[in-house]
């Protein structure tokens, strides 16, 4: 069946039942509820070995992956970022502050953001290795408080903040390239001229000589240009862009190079096959060996920056049928899930599809839209899709629900955010309990 493929690697049916790891995903939905989060460590593994196989084929210079927490961060995440010694791509304070949980250590700790908050700033000069300044304001606040913690020598902490800042942070400049990867919708693409993202050539040269003129530690260069694509080619040209503004910078010593990540991933059987990660590591590495040939830059660490092609296919969300309305024009299978644990259908109409947990080959027998609970119209998960027929009670089976799901998840309508699982080798380790009431009411202060 086409559609498993959509699935984690260890995927199976046993006893007419959706299994992955080993373990029946209707005895899991039993034991943690619903709607449930399940990654598959197998499929995490064999993503982050793909690229590193790819990296040492095509790139055996130096090079290394930052997996990007946007696309879902956690505790544990980040403990298993540590295990394959990634480095992890933070966006202020509060990934940060995961990231550290985690155990990530400071040089693994890769900040990035496009208008970095005080706070940001300095939970990054206090934890990370590098900072992606995306603007001039920005690297001059970094410029400001890195002065000020040289003359302040109060608490210990200060001081070993200061002992860092002046010798191991990095500074690297986010490059606008201007030219944006084909994505399913403008609000995944992050590098067209018009974006919000990064410096232009000419303000990434004026950011070069500000490093220059303030003793700032200038090491590398970055840009993104979207997210979920499966073209690499837009990168090339971007590659050169930033070979060429890397020349003009002239590096001294080591320095690094990151083309960003945004390698895409199948939602939907009409998708498949996965895009190859393998294809994609090889043309970046290519063009950044044969553009540092030409223009006789020593070669940069290679940095890709990778988030939903690690996570997003390990992730199944599993939801229960509540309620079903058959009417002529359109069969609605409302779920105790949706916009609030998945919300990319509604932002940008993201394309799913989904297995019943039981009997998951049966005929697909009508056309079914599947909608959650919550008081909005936008709360569509998965619409017009061939299913076979569904009952109330049934529980159904979302694929490549790993990233930027649970990431972009909100407590609308009060929801509680769902329990998260991970799966290795007939194991389920609860990751992230279920929000309570208690945590919502957490924050809330009373006026009686
Ligand atoms: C700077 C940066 N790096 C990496 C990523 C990861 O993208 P993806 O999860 O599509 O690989 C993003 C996502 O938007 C990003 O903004």
């Amino acid at each position: 069946m086409k559609r498993l493929g959509l699935f984690p690697d260890s995927t199976t049916i046993q006893n007419d039942t959706l299994h992955i790891a080993g373990r029946s995903l209707a005895s899991l939905a039993d034991e943690y509820g619903t709607p449930l989060y399940i990654y598959d460590r197998a499929t995490m593994d064999a993503s982050v070995a793909a690229y590193k196989g790819a990296l040492q084929t095509y790139y055996p210079a130096q090079a290394e992956i930052t997996y990007a927490g946007k696309a879902f961060l956690c505790k544990a995440i980040a403990e298993w970022t540590q295990q394959h010694q990634l480095w992890v791509d933070c966006t202020g304070e509060g990934e940060i502050g995961i990231a550290v949980a985690g155990g990530a250590p400071r040089e693994k700790i890769l900040v990035h953001g496009v208008n970095k908050s005080p706070a940001d700033l300095n939970s990054a000069i206090q934890h990370a290795g590098t900072i992606v300044v995306d603007n001039l304001t920005e690297l001059k606040r970094i410029s400001v408080t890195l002065r000020s913690l040289r003359s302040l020598r109060v608490t210990l902490i200060v001081e070993e903040t200061l002992r860092f800042a002046q010798s191991d942070i990095s500074v690297w400049l986010r490059l606008l390239p201007g030219v944006a990867v084909a994505t399913h919708h403008s609000h995944t693409q992050t590098g067209q001229h018009d974006s919000k993202f990064g410096m232009t050539r000419e303000e990434i040269l004026e950011a070069a000589s500000f490093c220059k003129e303030h003793n700032l530690p200038l090491k590398g260069i970055h840009f993104h240009q979207g997210s979920n694509f499966r073209d690499p080619s837009p990168l090339i040209s971007a590659i050169e862009l930033g070979l060429d503004v890397s020349k003009e910078i002239g590096f001294a010593g080591e320095w690094h190079f990151s083309p960003g990540g945004g390698w895409g991933a199948a939602y939907h059987e009409d998708e498949l096959p996965q895009p190859d990660i393998g294809d994609y590591v090889r043309r970046i590495a290519e063009s950044v060996t044969k553009g540092c040939k030409t223009r006789g830059l020593k070669l940069p660490v290679l940095h890709l920056e990778p988030g939903r092609s690690l996570v997003a296919r390990a992730g199944v969300a599993v939801y229960r049928v509540g309620a079903i309305k058959r009417r002529g024009e359109r069969t609605w299978i409302l779920t105790d899930g949706g916009m609030t644990d998945n919300p990319r259908h509604a932002m940008y109409g993201a394309r799913y599809s989904c297995l019943t947990v039981a009997g998951p080959s049966r005929e697909m027998s009508e056309r079914v839209s599947i909608a959650g609970p919550y008081c909005e119209s936008g709360d569509v998960v998965i619409e017009d899709l061939p299913m076979p027929k569904i009952e109330e009670g049934d529980l159904i089976a979302v694929p490549v629900s790993g990233a930027y799901h649970l990431s972009m998840s909100s407590n609308y309508n009060g929801a509680r955010r769902p329990a998260v699982v991970l799966l290795e080798e007939g194991k389920a380790k609860l990751i992230v309990r279920r929000e309570t009431v208690e945590d919502l009411l957490r924050r809330d202060l009373s006026i009686a």
